[in-house]
This record gives structure tokens, C-alpha cells and sequence, in this order.
């Protein structure tokens, strides 16, 4: 079968590179790729991005059925266009898509149906913005509206410091239609995990759990990023809260977008905040929901997969994912992003990546940000590499995409080094 993925990621390098493992596979098309699947036998990139073409290229190569990996091309309505001309797609339309697209229709949607959340208010007045800060005090949390590529939220410590996102984002524009309105939260304390579920319209089948490092700097520190590394299993996300979060979050949820007349397809990810204290009363509230997998949350989960992805796609893709299991690997997978020279503010690009390590099963190197050029693979992104490893525990996790990563260079390469540390001291820990 011949399979097409969406998009130019680390996310959609580690789906591509999932699905072209199964047998049944002859390519998988990658739109538009980046230099690591160019590189890789199996995958084709295509350079297309306009939607009306993707779908006439689908037609054309009789494509089994098609993943999407990032937001935009979701909330632009790629899957009701798929759809409508009668193709497989697996990911939310449009109206699904805005539980990520629009922070205020997430917040309102999440205190409609009674799902926790921090406290907030939407403002399109810098004004009336500004005054609800000064009242609020500090630390608080400010986040543009629309889709902002990760540069859309500011934990703010100061009152000041929220003042000047206000000014940035209402005042002069730089973010554009996504900065129009804003919402200003409470700032939630205690430990973030990544939930990722696939839904099909009907059932809901949990991925295994992962968790991200968003800040640039070890000990999570610096800039938000749109994330630093990952690992998976996250062991904080206990059985006893696993069943929480799917009983409190994942299908009040999708119960809810039925309620108000949508049916969710594709990948859910709620982003979560998970307060101290016991499993069965700590607090748990969604910090924010994604359409789409996590990147680079993704690349450790789908090195843990065994069995045929192939297979879980078809069933959810035909509204049969209630028939669908995932065999999990019980070893750890990390995964470390190496990101350019001045990652996340101006990335520089067209560094030469002159070393990278042997891909295995145990060891792959996802690309993102990377182009081939004329035979010489470049950085051409913030993000450049994910350096994904399994291992039998964290910390021997650890030691060998370290190990990785003295293999692979390229001039202004940084990447964290204390990636995992918060599974350190649990690890071993049952979750999945
Ligand atoms: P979001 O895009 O909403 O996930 O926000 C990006 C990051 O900002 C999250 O992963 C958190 O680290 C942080 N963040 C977002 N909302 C809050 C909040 N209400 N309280 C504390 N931190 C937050
Ligand atoms: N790693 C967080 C995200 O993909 O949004």
C-alpha cells in the first residue's frame, strides 16, 4: 500500500518511518518531508502543500490513507477536503480542529462541559487587558488566541512583564490574526504530561504516555520552546490517573464536541497540570488541548510501538478503532532535540549537519528542521534532530542518546542535557 503523511517534522519523520516498518508498505510519502526522510529508502518526500493538490495527488496514487501531522493544514480543513472527495484521512476537520486553532473556544468549550481548567478571560481590549492583570497580580499567564507556533504563551512573574505581552500581542500585531484576542489565565502549578489518544468518531484508544521538556535550558529553565526532548512512558501518570484523565478529561471531552455537534476524529492531545498530593485527589486541569500529536513527544511513543501501525490507522481511519490495540515496548524511549544557533528567537539555517550516528531500531535520528542539498544535509530550522533512543531504564536511556549525540554534529548544535530527570527517581514505574 502506498501512505502519505503531512507535514516536515520530527513528528512526521517518526510516523512516516512507524509506518513504512510494516511489510504491507511500499511507500510512504512524505508532504513536503525534510532532508531525513529524502534520505531514508522508503519514503518519498513531495513538494505540495496546497490542499486541492494533496487531495488530486491521493486520487492519482491511490493512496490507502493519509496522516496529518501539524495543526496548520488541520485547521485549514485538509480532512474535510479528504473527506468530501471520498479519501481516508485520519485527523480532525476544521470545527474539530478548533479545540487547538482558537484558546477561546478551548476555554469556553472546557467550562461548558465541565472540564477542569485554570480560570481566565478573553480580552481584544489592551486596556481592559492591562486592568485585569493589575488586579489579578502576578504570576499570570497570557496566551494569544490563535495558532502561534508555540510562541503564543508568556508565563509572566511580573505584572510588568505580562503588561508587555499585552502590548506585544493586542498592541502592535506581530502576531497577526492569532495575537487579535487574547486570553489571560491563572498560572497552574505542579508537574505538565502530554495525553495523546486517537479517536475515530466513537472510541478512543490512549497512547503511551510521554511527557516534554519545553524550556530551552536544563533544569527547565530559559525560553519556552516548542519542546527540548521527550521521553515515554511518563511514570507521574499513574494507572490510578490514567483512569482519571480518560474518565475526567479525554471522554468528557469527546462527549462534549458530540454535544455541541462535532464529531472528533484524529489525534486528541491534552496537555495537562498535574497538581501534588495522592493519585485519587491531586488536582488535574488541561492546560491546553492540540489537534495533533506532540513534536517531539511523537518520536519517542512511536519508537515503542511493535505491532503493525498500519493496522491501528486502517481501523481508526474506518470508524473500527474499538478493534484496534497497540503492543508497547516496556523499555524507555528519549528522545533529545538538537536546535540550531539561536534557537527559539532567529534560528540560523544552512549549518552542515557533518555527522550523525547509524540509524537501528534502537537508535534513530529523527529530522526536522534539515534539508538536502545537492547531496549535503543542512540545517534549515530551529528544531534540526531528535536523537531517540529505547533503553531498559531512564538513566541507561539517558546514556545512550548522549552517547548519540557525541556521534552527530553541526556548528551552533545545542541540545539540554538533563533530559528525563524528572523519571528518574520513579523509573521503573508501571504506567504505559
Ligand atoms: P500551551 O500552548 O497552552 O500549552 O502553553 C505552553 C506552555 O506554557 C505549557 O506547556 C506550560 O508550560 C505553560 N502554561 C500554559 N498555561 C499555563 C498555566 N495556566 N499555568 C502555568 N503554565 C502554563
Ligand atoms: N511538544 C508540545 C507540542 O507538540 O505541542
Amino acid at each position: 500500500m502506498k501512505l502519505l503523511v503531512i507535514g516536515g517534522g520530527g513528528r512526521e519523520h517518526a510516523l512516516a518511518w512507524g509506518l513504512a516498518k510494516s511489510a504491507r508498505v511500499q511507500t510512504v510519502y512524505v508532504a513536503p518531508g525534510n532532508g531525513g526522510t529524502a534520505l531514508s529508502p522508503q519514503l518519498q518526500n513531495i513538494a505540495i502543500s496546497d490542499i486541492n493538490e494533496l487531495v488530486a495527488f491521493a486520487q492519482k496514487e491511490k493512496i490507502a490513507f493519509t496522516v496529518v501531522g501539524p495543526e496548520a493544514p488541520l485547521a485549514a480543513g485538509v480532512v474535510d477536503a479528504f473527506l468530501a472527495a471520498g479519501l481516508k484521512i485520519f485527523g480532525p476537520t476544521q470545527a474539530a480542529a478548533q479545540l487547538e486553532s482558537s484558546k477561546d473556544y478551548a476555554k469556553s468549550f472546557l467550562v461548558r462541559h465541565h472540564i477542569p481548567t485554570a480560570d481566565y478571560q478573553t480580552f481584544t481590549d489592551p486596556a481592559l487587558a492591562k486592568a485585569y492583570i493589575t488586579k489579578q497580580g502576578a504570576p499570570i499567564v497570557v496566551k494569544a488566541d490563535g495558532l502561534a507556533a508555540g510562541k503564543g504563551v508568556v508565563v509572566a512573574t511580573t505584572v510588568a512583564e505580562a503588561h508587555e505581552a499585552i502590548d506585544q500581542m493586542l498592541g502592535d500585531g506581530s502576531l497577526g490574526a492569532a495575537g487579535a484576542r487574547v486570553v489571560i489565565e491563572e498560572c497552574l502549578v505542579g508537574e505538565e504530561a502530554s495525553f495523546i489518544v486517537m479517536c475515530d468518531g466513537r472510541s478512543v484508544l490512549p497512547l503511551a504516555t510521554s511527557q516534554d521538556h519545553k524550556r530551552l535550558k536544563d533544569n527547565d529553565e530559559g525560553p519556552n520552546t516548542g519542546g527540548m526532548g521527550a521521553y515515554s512512558p511518563a511514570p507521574v501518570i499513574s494507572p490510578a490517573l490514567h483512569n482519571r484523565i480518560m474518565r475526567e478529561v479525554i471522554h468528557p471531552t469527546i462527549a462534549g464536541m458530540a454535544k455541541d455537534g462535532i464529531v472528533y476524529t484524529g489525534f486528541l492531545y491534552a496537555g495537562l497540570m498535574i497538581g501534588s498530593g495522592p493519585d485519587a485527589t491531586r488536582t488535574l486541569k488541561v492546560l491546553e488541548f492540540n489537534c495533533r500529536m506532540g513534536d517531539p513527544e511523537t518520536q519517542p511513543i512511536i519508537m515503542r510501538v511493535k505491532n503493525d501501525l498500519t493496522q491501528v490507522f486502517e481501523l481508526a481511519v474506518d470508524g473500527r478503532l474499538d478493534e484496534a490495540s497497540i503492543d508497547w515496548d516496556r523499555r524507555t524511549a528519549l528522545g533529545v532535540v538538537m536546535a540550531a544557533h539561536n534557537y527559539p528567537a532567529t534560528p540560523r539555517n544552512g549549518d552542515i549537519i557533518s555527522r550523525l550516528p547509524k540509524d537501528t531500531d534502537e537508535c534513530m535520528v529523527f529530522h526536522a528542521g534539515t534539508v538536502l542539498d545537492n547531496g549535503i544535509l543542512k540545517t534549515s530550522g530551529g528544531r534540526v534532530l531528535c536523537v531517540t533512543v529505547l533503553a531498559d531504564s531512564v538513566k541507561r536511556a539517558q546514556a545512550a542518546a548522549y552517547a548519540a549525540i557525541a556521534l552527530t554534529h553541526f556548528d551552533g548544535q545545542q541540545y539540554r542535557s538533563d533530559i528525563g530527570w524528572r523519571a528518574l527517581p520513579s523509573a521503573g514505574s508501571s504506567s504505559t
